[in-house]
Order: C-alpha cells, then structure tokens, then sequence
C-alpha cells in the first residue's frame, strides 16, 4: 500500500486543543489526551476504549497510565487516494514506543461509482517505532496492541450490527442484532468487517475492518466484567515486532445504505491495493458453465456402480455431448489425489486407482479442462525437503506450508499439462490455524498467499477460495488471480446453503466472485451417497447461482440432467448469462435480522442489475421462502437513480406495473419451491406508446450484459445488438403497453445480431 507519504516529511503542527472534522452528519472528535469519538447525524455511535501495546509479556494501557501520552501531533498530506489531515499520539511503553494515528481522509471522487461519494473516511495506524518484543496475547485471538477500541456499550438510540465471521467469506459465523453488550460478534483469527447501523429510512452505517497486513490483524472482542470493547490490532500469536512496521484499521462511514456503503468501502480498498479485475471478467471457470463433483455432487467420492472415476468421467464426457448441455469444464474434487498424514495432501497426483492412464491422458480425451481442489499439505509431503523432496516447506505439527515460489510456479504449471485452469484451495481457515508459524508471524500468511497467487498468474491459471476466512478474501484483493470464492457452507441436496446473499454484500464489494457451490438439477437421484437425500429446490439453486455472477455448477448423475433448468443459466455455448454484479440482500433484510421487529421482510430478498450504462439499467429480485408479504419499493432494492421503470414477473410479461416509492411491489407467496423472481426494465416512449425491452424471458437473467452489447432508440426503432455462439437461436421479448409479444432470431456466423422492435424481427439475418 502507499498511502504512507510519512509524517515525517510533512509539516507537523502541535495541536493544543481538540480538533474535529465535520463530514456530511458524521464527525470524529479527537482529543489531545489520545481519546476519540464517532458521531453520526449529531449523535455519538463509538467512543474510544483505553489505547493498550504489550511489551515484555505486560500490558501498558491509557487506562491506568502505563502507557504515557509524549506528544500529540497534527499532520497532513495527500496521496493517491486523497487529502489526509492526522492526529499522531506518541506513546512510549517501557522503552518502546509506538504511535497511534487517526487519518482524515477526503477521498478522490474518482475512486468511487455513486453519484454523492462519501466526503470521508478514517484510518487508524498503528506504527512500532521501535524494536518491541514479547508483545504475544494470552491468545491468538487477541490483538497485541489496541487502536482503534471502542466501548461497547447501549447507543440512545439503537444500533444494529452485522458482523462476518467464520470460513466461507465471513458466511460461517456471521452475526446480527443490536449493537450492545449482548453482541455475538466473531472475535480473533475468524473475524470479519463489522457494520453498524441505524433504523432510519437510508441507514446511516459505519463499516469497520483492517485496511492493510490483512493476513495478521484481528479484530478482537473483548468481554470482561468490567465491560467489553472492540480493539483492532496484529493477532495475539504475534511475539517481537520490528521498527517501522505498521497496521491500520478503516473506518468508513455512509448515509446511503449498508449495500452502498459496503460496496464505496469495497471501492477504497480496491483501489489503495490498485485491484485488477481483468482476471475476475475474463476467467472461464466464473464465466461458463462446468460440472461439478464436490461435496453435495453425485460423484463425489461416488463413481458409476463397478467403475472407476476415470470410466465415470468418460461416461460423463459423452453423456455431455449427447445430452448438447455445453459443460465447459470439470471441477475434480479431493477425491483425485494423494493422501498422508492427518488426510492432508501428501502428492497433488491423480492416483493410479482414480485415474488408471493419468491425467493428461483423460485431458486429451475428453478435451474439457480442469478446476481443480487441493487443501492444506501433510507433514509428510512428497514435495518437502524434509521428506526428500525439492522444495522448501514448514513442517508443523501435521502439516506443511510451501514457503517457496519455485513450489508454486511447478506444481501450478505442471497442472496446466493436464488441463487446469481453476486451482481450488480449500481448507484455508485450517491450514491457517493448525500450522502455528501461521498465527505467531506477521508476515508468513501473506507470503503463502502471494506465492500461490504468483504462481497462479505466471500460469495463466486462477483461484477459487474455499473455507476462507475474511482475512484470507481482503488479502485477495491485492492478488488479482484470485478471481471467486465460496460464499456458504457445503451444498447437500435439500438443504439451505443457497442464501449467499448477505455474503454477497462483502464479496461484490471486494469484487471476489461469491461461489453457491455445486447444485442438483433433477430432484431424486437414486444412488448419490446422500442417504436418498432430495433436492426439491432445483431451480432455486440455479437461480442463485446465475446471479451470484459467480461459478455455475451442476452435479447431477448421467440421465438426470435438467437441461430446460440448465440452459436458462447460459446460451447455447455454456457462456453464463448474468447481471453486472452479484445479487445482495437488501438493506432492509439484513436490519430485520438485526431486529425482529424490524418492518424488513421476514425472509430472503436480494436484489441486483445489469447496468448497459446511462438510463439503461435493468433490475431483478429475487425473494424466496419470505413469511407473510413485503412491499418494496425501488430505493429499498437499491434501484436509486434507476430512470422511469416497470416491473412485471417472470411468471407473466404480460401484467407490468410502474415501480415508485408510492407504487411499491408487493412481495407475497414467495416460497423455496415456488419463488418470485422480478424484472425491472426502463420504459421507453416510442410512437405514443410506453414500451419496455423484457429480453429473453426463457433465461432467469433475460438482459445479460454477457448477451446484450447495445441498445439503440431513435425515433423510427428501438434496436437491441446481442451476441450470442453462431447460429444460435434467441428468443426476445418487448411489451408495448402491457401486452408482451416474442421474437426469435438467429446469431450470425460473427456471433451478432441486431433485433428491432419495429419490425419485430432481425432484419441484418
Ligand atoms: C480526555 O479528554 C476528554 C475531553 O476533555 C475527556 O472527556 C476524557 O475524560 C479524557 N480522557 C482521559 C483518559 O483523560
Ligand atoms: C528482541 O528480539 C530480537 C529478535 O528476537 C532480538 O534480536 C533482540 O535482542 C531483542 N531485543 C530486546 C531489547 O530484548
Ligand atoms: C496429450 O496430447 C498432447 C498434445 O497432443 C501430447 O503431446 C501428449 O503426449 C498427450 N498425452 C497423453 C498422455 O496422451
Ligand atoms: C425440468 O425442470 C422443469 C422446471 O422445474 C420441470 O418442469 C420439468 O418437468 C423438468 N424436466 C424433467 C425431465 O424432469
């Protein structure tokens, strides 16, 4: 990151009296005594905890003076992200001394993709000036110094939280209710970003998480009889720190929403780690359709009664091509590979039981390529020094971690021999916690996740991660290979892994592609090795897997493929047809979880877009297994700033409404197996009549911005260029005054074609 311009080099201005800065109804009060506080719309949401270090196995705290306040400075500069005003403490612990800083950012309107971009946002810095040592927590899910703290204690008027937690994105063990002391936040090495929020109309929210050492901050909850505080700091293993090292926290406010303001934070740390999103819009696994065989997948440790995998996955290939469902790749599970000791991957081979004439053979056989799993390395590794292999690993307890890039850069390139093009890492979250090294230094986790993603890129090869924690996803935004992650628990035919979409507010803002995981098509499969598990949710799966924007993975067994459920994820090539961003949960959903008594809806309703730029925006929402009904209206969907538009169902074109904030839809009888699913679509005047574009209504997203390149009105026609695989066949809706009526047209041998209202029809083909 270089935000540091180095405070050094400014001009420093001994500030004598509290100083406080004024955002849009957000204020940070600062005061020379090292304390602080957050209020918004006037009112204080946070004021500051005791600042502590650990030293030489003590806590030094302003609470009881141990550690001394030297000298309150004042700073400014500006960087890359913007003008910054700070205030530094200088403490002094023992003989070691640490500063505390407070920046006030003014960012760069440039950084962010809303109209009215936050006028400001804080970073806290933490900076050891000197050699500190023994600074180690009582536990790993402490922080060894804390800065920012906040006391937890009742607002006036209440506050809701969520905080992410746990693997699988913060999915895990994410949390909700009223911000107190009876909070469940995730403290320590599962922690995630916390967001705090009001019951007014547009929340007002305040986000908070680490903005840089990603692999080592922790945010720490700390409940004591004296009362309990939020510190953010270096994880509590961490035991001697160097001078000049550094960490900080941010702390972002918005007064338009949580979705919003997730995704301006989102924009913030994407642009301090300069993200690249090349790798996320072109890579293949997050853009076309494959076949899965994870946990939840039919052939997941199961393969054709008397065959092998390798038969299984030959029946499978031509199952494909007779069946015309264009599956682009197979994901291969843990089931392929070497195990050894305490079941971690001992060699990264296909074994000769699984796969009898290797890899690269049944590559070449079937011509689809690979996304494939590994997990966390067996103490005995074939590929470790120890054990007479070529690469230099840490072997602890009974695991390893490569700490080689050689490592990485071959076994990634050797996978491209026989077809990968996806590396799955799964296990994170344990990986990280059972090899100790992991936790106690500050720079090793980040190392690990950088070689792998070095590797990745050398090789034109991306990476799914799977049971991460949010450390593992907010280090990824500074590895652009890292390209989609799972968003929930492991899939299980019938259960309930499908609600992704609070996580998906942090993973669109980060811009990781959230992952439903693999699904099944076909409701009763004899055989799976699920105990005659069901999925009567079939084509809610596929929905949420179309507009999470990430993988799209079906799982069934040979013969029970749903090719009607299928095809509407993707066009004739397995190209996915989805929005411009993932689907979230609403504003509204996430506050009624804080509070039951919340007017939200009582259940799952997300929304999302795809966005063709200027007014031509197209909505969709999707609600499912909501008790009673809900009326939501346009700002509630998160439809600001949508031009004029209607809204009609995907059940029936025909019957369209106006959508305003006084004509809300009325959500209601939206179940798992029998969801609502709606359209928003601009309405064009056109020859005196009110005309919407629907699309192609037999897909669950019908105006993809993967399918819809242009949209053309004039006077005399309103022309929508599409593109699609060669000669395929594309059906298209338009609804003039209510009644929907259907075109069908070919796509060029180019891959194009243009559609026109008018005439009703293609008239290029
Ligand atoms: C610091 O100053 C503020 C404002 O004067 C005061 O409210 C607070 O009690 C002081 N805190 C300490 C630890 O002295
Ligand atoms: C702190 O630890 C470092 C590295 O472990 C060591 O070299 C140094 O002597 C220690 N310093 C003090 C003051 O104990
Ligand atoms: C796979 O195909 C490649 C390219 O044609 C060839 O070089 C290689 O020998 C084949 N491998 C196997 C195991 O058949
Ligand atoms: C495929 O799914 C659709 C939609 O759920 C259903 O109507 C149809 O009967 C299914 N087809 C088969 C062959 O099961």
């Amino acid at each position: 990151m270089k935000m540091d311009v180095g405070f050094l080099l400014v001009a420093v201005i001994l500030l004598c009296s509290g100083a406080s800065t004024k955002g849009d109804s957000f204020t940070i009060n600062v005061n020379t005594n090292g304390s602080y506080s957050i209020a918004v719309q006037g009112n204080v949401w946070l004021q500051s905890a005791p600042t502590f270090v650990r030293v030489n196995k003590q806590v030094f705290s302003t609470a009881d003076g141990s550690l001394k306040l030297l000298e309150t400075t004042g700073t400014s500069g500006s960087d890359f992200i913007g003008k910054w005003q700070a205030t530094n403490f200088l403490y002094q612990a023992s003989t070691c001394r640490f500063l505390a800083s407070i920046y006030v950012y003014t960012p760069d309107p440039s950084i962010f993709s809303y109209n009215n971009p936050p006028e400001q946002f804080l970073l806290f810095k933490q900076t050891y000036l000197t050699q500190t040592n023994a600074t180690q927590a009582p536990s790993v899910d402490e922080t060894i110094a804390g800065f920012p703290g906040f006391v937890v204690e009742e607002a006036t008027a209440p506050l809701g939280y969520m905080s992410y937690g746990g693997d699988m994105y913060g999915d895990s063990s994410k949390a909700f209710g009223q911000f107190g002391p009876k909070m469940k936040i995730t403290s320590g090495i599962r922690s995630g970003p916390l967001a705090i929020f009001d019951r007014v109309k547009t929340a007002n929210t305040l986000i908070l998480s680490p903005a840089s050492t990603f692999m080592a901050a922790n945010l720490w909850y700390q409940t004591s009889s004296t009362g309990n505080n939020l510190y953010w700091g270096i994880m509590g293993g961490v035991s001697d720190i160097t001078p000049g090292f550094e960490t900080s926290t941010i702390l972002f406010y918005s007064n338009q929403g949580i979705n919003k303001g997730f995704v301006s934070w989102g924009q913030i740390l994407q642009k301090m780690y300069e993200r690249d999103n090349s790798f996320v819009k072109s890579d293949f696994t997050n853009n076309y359709l494959g076949y899965w065989t994870d946990n939840g997948a039919y052939y997941y440790y199961n393969t054709e009664p008397q065959k092998n995998y390798q038969d299984t996955i030959l029946d499978l290939a031509i199952a494909i091509k007779e069946t015309g469902i264009p599956f682009r790749y197979l994901q291969f599970d843990s089931w392929w590979y070497y195990k050894g000791v305490g079941d971690g991957v001992k060699t990264w081979e296909s074994t000769p039981e699984v796969f009898p004439n290797g890899m690269q053979w049944l590559y070449n056989k079937t011509g689809l390529p690979i996304s494939a799993h590994n997990r966390y390395w067996a103490s005995d590794t074939t590929y470790a020094k120890q054990n007479g292999g070529k690469y230099a690993f840490l072997v602890e307890n009974n695991k390893a971690l490569p700490i080689d890039q050689t490592f990485w850069d071959d076994l990634i390139s050797n996978g491209r021999k026989w077809g990968l093009l996806t590396y799955e890492q799964d296990w994170l979250n344990v990986e990280f916690a059972d090899v100790p090294s992991l936790t106690y230094d500050a720079y090793l986790g980040e190392m690990w996740l950088n070689q792998m993603g070095r590797g990745a890129a050398k090789n034109g090869v991306t990476i799914q991660y799977c049971m991460a924690n949010s450390r593992h996803l907010l280090q990824g935004i500074s590895i652009p290979t890292v390209t989609q992650a799972r968003a929930s628990g492991d899939y299980h035919p019938g259960t309930q892994q499908w609600r992704i979409g609070v996580t998906s507010v942090f993973a669109r803002a980060i811009g990781i592609a959230p992952f439903k995981d693999n699904f099944w098509t076909t409701t009763v499969q004899p055989g799976s090795p699920y105990k005659g598990a069901q999925e009567p949710y079939t084509e809610l799966n596929a929905v949420v897997a179309t507009l999470s924007t990430g993988p799209v993975g079906p799982s069934d067994m040979i013969g029970k493929f749903n090719k009607t459920i299928i095809m509407k994820s993707v066009n004739s090539d397995g190209l996915i047809l989805k929005p411009s961003r993932p689907a979230t949960a609403i504003d509204n959903m996430i506050r009624r979880l804080a509070w039951d008594d919340f007017e939200g809806p009582d259940g799952e309703v997300w929304s999302t877009y795809s966005d063709f730029g200027g007014n031509n925006k197209y909505g969709i929402v999707l609600a499912a297994d909501l008790q009673g009904s809900y009326n939501m209206t346009p700002c509630m969907a998160g439809f600001q700033g949508f031009p004029n538009s209607m809204v009609f169902s995907a059940k029936d074109p025909n019957k369209v409404q106006l959508l305003t904030d006084p004509q809300p839809l009325l959500l209601s009888g939206c179940t798992m197996v029998d969801f609502c699913l709606y359209y928003v679509s601009p309405v064009i005047p056109f020859g005196g009549h009110q005309v919407l574009i629907q699309g192609e209504l037999d897909k669950w997203v019908p105006m993809s911005p993967q399918r819809v390149v242009d949209i053309t009105v004039d006077s005399s026609d309103i022309i929508v260029r599409i593109a699609g695989a060669s000669n395929e066949q594309v059906f298209f809706w338009f609804n003039t005054d209510g009644v929907s009526q259907r075109v069908g047209c070919f796509v060029d041998e180019t891959g194009f074609t243009s559609i026109s209202y008018e005439q009703m029809g293609c008239p290029e083909a």
